[in-house]
Formats: structure tokens, sequence, C-alpha cells
């Protein structure tokens, strides 16, 4: 009797406990950002599809017998669609620095995943990191850029919006992303890969003049952002940072972002590399008006007049554009001219995973140095020297053009910011 007794209530407990142990290990993928900097902090984000779950992160130096630390973290449904999604931020890390991670409720026995935390100082080894946006047309040639990104063993990856083409209503197109970013974007051995996220008009109902947070919901949900808001700066210790812009899917080029544009870049005039990321381009390639160039586009022409200058105020290492979806190198530009002593070189537009557009034909843009219609990313090594090198890769591994940049930012120069 006895037993039969211990017997059912071994086999209970195993029904119970199956739900959360499920809950574990059944995840739809899991995503690396970092709300503080990333020289001692990671948030760990993972999205499954059980209301019943620990929001907990165990961690400890990469292959050690160190007592595994945990840190609770938040939950919350992805509102209208049902998935679950949980973070949790490890802070007080150290710089340069490999960790194991897994999430549970209790210590994991083996290590699932790793990550690297950002060296300390920029004199400490060249920084690489992936760039690119536009994302998910194809689930394949999303697939294979991811993993194009990851065999680059890139320290990080900036994608600079249109990441799951959700258009804040299909909850569906960001599993696909969740699930390609967690199976594909691995370093060789294994590593998670972080990323840095702009916004763009896919992640907004109707693309444009959106409202936070109900036009962007799966956007602002999955990514924990400085203030709730789509513009920020991120700053890796003294030495690199980026300047995340929203091109008027949800906040206005005008007025408060380009006010604290003007604050952000005035506060790192010291940083040593520094670099605007955003997803309408300013010199695009593709949705020209008639007749004229894609940079006379209006939005492109105010962003030019609130933006630009500023850019060139204070210097920045390059800008990352997107959205049209071909590859494009600008010449250096300063005050809206050629100037290849103080331009500022922009790099896009945008085709990670998507369909290729048409590019002006040589010579008719300006502004252009190389554009062609080429699904891409960009492979960019800061060297502590201040050189930057640039590559453009595509999915097949093929470096097609790339530039090298002998100082870590433009010299700052004072342009005219009214009729240009
Ligand atoms: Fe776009």
């Amino acid at each position: 009797m006895l037993r039969s007794s211990l017997r059912f209530l071994f086999v209970l407990g195993l029904i119970i406990a199956a739900p959360a142990a499920d809950a574990q290990s059944d995840d739809i993928g899991h995503y690396l950002t970092w709300q503080r900097d990333p020289t001692t902090t990671m948030t760990v984000n993972w999205v499954n599809l059980y209301e019943d779950a620990t929001a907990r992160v165990w961690y400890r130096a990469r292959g050690t017998a160190e007592e595994w630390r945990s840190q609770d973290g938040e939950h919350k449904t992805l509102r209208p669609s049902v998935l679950q999604v949980r973070r949790a931020e490890l802070t007080g890390l150290q710089p340069g620095t490999a960790y194991d991670f897994a999430w549970g409720e209790r210590p994991p026995e083996t290590a699932t995943h790793w990550f690297r935390t950002m060296p300390a100082e920029a004199g400490d080894r060249p920084v690489h990191f992936v760039a690119g946006g536009d994302m998910l047309h194809r689930a394949t040639w999303l697939d294979a850029m991811n993993a194009r990104a990851g065999a680059l063993d890139p320290d990080f990856a900036v994608l600079g919006g249109d990441l799951a083409y959700a258009d804040g209503r299909r909850a569906t197109n960001w599993v696909t992303w969740l699930r390609s970013w967690a199976d594909h974007a691995r370093s060789p051995d294994g590593r998670s890969i972080p990323m840095v996220v702009a916004i763009g008009n896919h992640e907004v109902r109707g693309g444009y003049h959106g409202r936070v947070p109900e036009d962007a919901p799966y956007f602002h949900g999955l990514f924990a952002l400085p203030q709730q808001r789509a513009y920020y700066a991120l700053d890796f210790g003294d030495y690199l940072s980026f300047l995340i812009l929203d091109s008027e899917h949800t906040t206005p080029i005008e007025g408060a972002q380009t006010e604290w544009l003007q604050q952000a870049l005035q506060e790192r005039t010291s940083q040593h590399f520094l670099f605007p990321v955003y997803h309408w381009p300013i010199y695009g390639t593709d949705k020209a008006p008639s007749g004229r160039l894609p940079s006379e586009h209006e939005r492109s022409i105010r962003m030019r007049q609130h933006w630009a200058p500023l850019f060139e105020r204070h210097g920045v290492s390059a800008v990352f554009e997107n959205d049209h979806h071909n590859y494009k190198r600008t010449h250096p530009i300063r005050a809206h001219e050629r100037d290849d002593e103080t331009g500022i070189i922009y790099l896009g537009d945008g085709a990670w995973g998507v369909n290729t557009r048409t590019v002006p034909a040589p010579g008719a843009a300006w502004y252009l140095a190389h554009a062609e219609p080429r699904r891409h990313l960009f492979h960019v090594t800061l060297h502590p020297t201040g050189v930057i090198n640039v590559e453009a890769i595509d999915a097949q591994g093929v470096r097609f053009d790339g530039i090298r940049l002998h100082r870590a930012r433009t010299p700052p120069v004072d342009a005219p910011t009214v009729g240009r």
C-alpha cells in the first residue's frame, strides 16, 4: 500500500514538474541586448509559449566550476499575441569576459549558451561588429545572412530596422525571426551574438507617425530600450557610442529628438568612435520623387537639414542607413556636397534578407561612390589606433566592396543649417 502510494506521488510529481521543465527548454528563441554599458552588463531575453515559467537566468564565468549566480528578471505577454517574453539584466560583470548562461528554476547541469562582455578599453583589442537591416522577406535569406553574420565572429550586430516585417500585427513573423537569430547567428564556437536595434517602418502599424507603444507593440515589447522610446544612446565605456535614431516611425524628426541628438553628441565629444544609426536614409538609392534623386525625398531633406549638420558639427565615424534594399556607400559628404577632406560616409541601404530594388545609374547620383542591388551586411573593425575597416559581404561570403577610414571620427566642422 505504502509502495503504491509512493509510486502514485512520484508519477504525480512528474506530471506536475513536466510543464515547468518543458518551459525551460521549449523556447522559440533567445536574444541578447544591452540597456547599459556593454563592458559590464548583458540583458538576456527569451520568448516561449508558456505563461507559467521562470524568468531566472543563471550565469558564471565560462568553463569554470564557479558557483552559478542567478538573476531574476521580468515576464510579460507580448500583446496582442500570446507570446511570452522574459528578460533579465545581468550587471556587475567583468569586462572582456566569457560567461555561460541558461534560464530555469534551478542551476543548469550543463552550460546551454554563452556570451562575452565587451573589453573595458579601446586599446585592449580591435572591436568587430556587423551591421545591416531589412531582414525578412524570405526566411531562407534571413537564415543565410544570419549564419554569415555569425561566421564572422563579431562582437555584436547593429540591426537598423525592418527586422521581422511584422508591421506591429504579424507576431508569427517575430517567431520566424527569433528562431532564425537563435539558430543561425552564432559564432563558430557557439557564442550568442548581442544586438543593438533601431526601429523601422515595418515595426510600426502604418509605418510612420505611429504612437508608442500601441502602434509598435512587438518592437517595444521585445526590446527593453532606455526610456521606452526608439531613439537612444548606447555607450561602450569611453571608446564607442551608437546614437540610434527614429526616422519618423514613432517620433518626429524635428523637435525633441533633434534636441536630444544635439545634446547626446555634445556629451560624447571625447568618445573615440561614434556611429549614428537609423532606418530611412538621407542619401538613399531608391524611392526617389519623380525626376529627382532619392536624397530629394521630403523626409530625407528634413533629416538632412536637422540631423546632418549636427553629425558634421561634432564629427562621427560613419552613418548607417537602411530601408532602400540595396547596397550603397557614399562619397564623404559635408554640407550636402562631396568633401573628401572632412565629409561623412553614409553606409546602407538595408538588404539583409529582402528583395533588392534598382539603384541610380552610375554617375546619376553625385553622392554615391558604390551602389548595387545586392543583399549584404557590413563587417566593421575598429582598431585601437582609430583606423576603421569596413567590408561589404554578401550571403555567399563574397567581399564585394570596402573602405578603410584613417581616423576614428570626422573633424568637427560647423555647417550652415539653412537652405541646403
Ligand atoms: Fe523600411
